[in-house]
């Protein structure tokens, strides 16, 4: 089987609607490239889904708040093609900038209160850029499924949202996050990590995994669990603690009890890399 890979956002989606038009239903998994197995999974859920899968490679500009940040975000479409190929995938989309922005944006999509916490208070105008060019994407690839793993919650909230809000015709599947032997999220920025760093990473998921328990255990009220998500995290002093909330899963809003299915999320700074995570958490 073969893999095509197209950069144009016109030609892509006239294949696209083909393959619709010849009945294959259409599964899309937008990723930034330098694929791992975190998304390895969303490509092998979309493919027991879907007749016809493609995968959008695309370092968006405009969800980047710090300009290294974009300048530093691996590269690299040869490798990324492969991991592609090997899994079966129909088409990569992979665009310029330019093909993607040929004109300053005048339009953007804002997905209000769900943005306010999270990485939506530390990263001002992350979510609009991830809104925008999402929205983007749901066009040039007109899909029946698209997939976003749940690592990225509050995305994949912001994401439901908007398509509920604007009625695209697109279904939204969340898929597992999918993590190391030692619990830690898989992510393109773990490569960054020190050796040392990296030993100290997995007690993250262990912090969010700490609230969990303590509700399984009888505890309701969020700021007690916290407590003991935070007290994980603050026996290692090389762990700047970003944010550490409890919120609703599907409104990202401060929980004081806890008594429905909620979010235990978290983002820390080891040295210069940033992690985030979540776990769910049923009250
Ligand atoms: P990117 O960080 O490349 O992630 C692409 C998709 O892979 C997202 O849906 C993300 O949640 C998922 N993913 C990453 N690590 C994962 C893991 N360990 N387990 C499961 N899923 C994982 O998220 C983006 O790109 C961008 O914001 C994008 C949606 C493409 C818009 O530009």
């Amino acid at each position: 089987m073969n893999t095509e890979l197209l950069r144009n956002p016109i030609q892509t989606r006239e294949r696209v609607t083909d393959a619709r038009q010849s009945g294959f239903s259409v599964g899309l998994v937008p990723t930034m490239g330098d694929l791992h197995a975190g998304h390895g999974a969303l490509i092998d859920c979309a493919r027991r889904h879907d007749d016809f899968l493609a995968v959008s490679i695309f370092v968006n500009p405009i969800q980047f708040n710090v300009a290294s940040d974009y300048e530093k975000y691996t590269r690299n479409l040869d490798r990324d093609f492969e991991f592609c190929r090997q899994r079966g995938v129909d088409l990569v989309f992979a665009p310029d900038a330019r093909d993607m922005y040929p004109v300053p944006l005048k339009t953007h999509v804002d997905v209000s209160g769900l943005t306010d916490l999270l990485c939506g208070e530390f990263r001002p105008g992350h979510f609009r850029g991830v809104a925008t060019v999402v929205a983007k994407l749901f066009h040039i690839l007109p899909a029946d499924r698209a997939y976003f793993g749940e690592k990225d919650a509050q995305q994949l909230a912001v994401i439901r949202r908007m398509v509920t809000d604007l009625n695209f015709p697109v279904k939204i599947v969340g898929v597992p996050t999918v993590r190391d032997s030692d619990g830690l999220a898989l992510s393109s920025r773990n490569q960054r990590l020190s050796e040392a760093e990296r030993a100290v990473a997995p007690r993250l998921f262990k912090a969010l995994c700490a609230v969990r328990d303590h509700v399984a255990a009888g505890c309701k009220d969020a700021a007690q669990a916290k407590e003991a998500g935070l007290a994980v995290l603050a026996q290692e002093s090389m762990i700047r603690v970003e944010y550490f909330e409890i919120v609703g899963a599907d409104d990202i809003e401060r929980r004081e009890v806890i008594d429905g299915p909620v979010l235990a999320a978290a983002a820390i700074w080891l040295g210069e890399t940033r992690l985030i995570d979540n776990v769910s958490v049923h009250g």
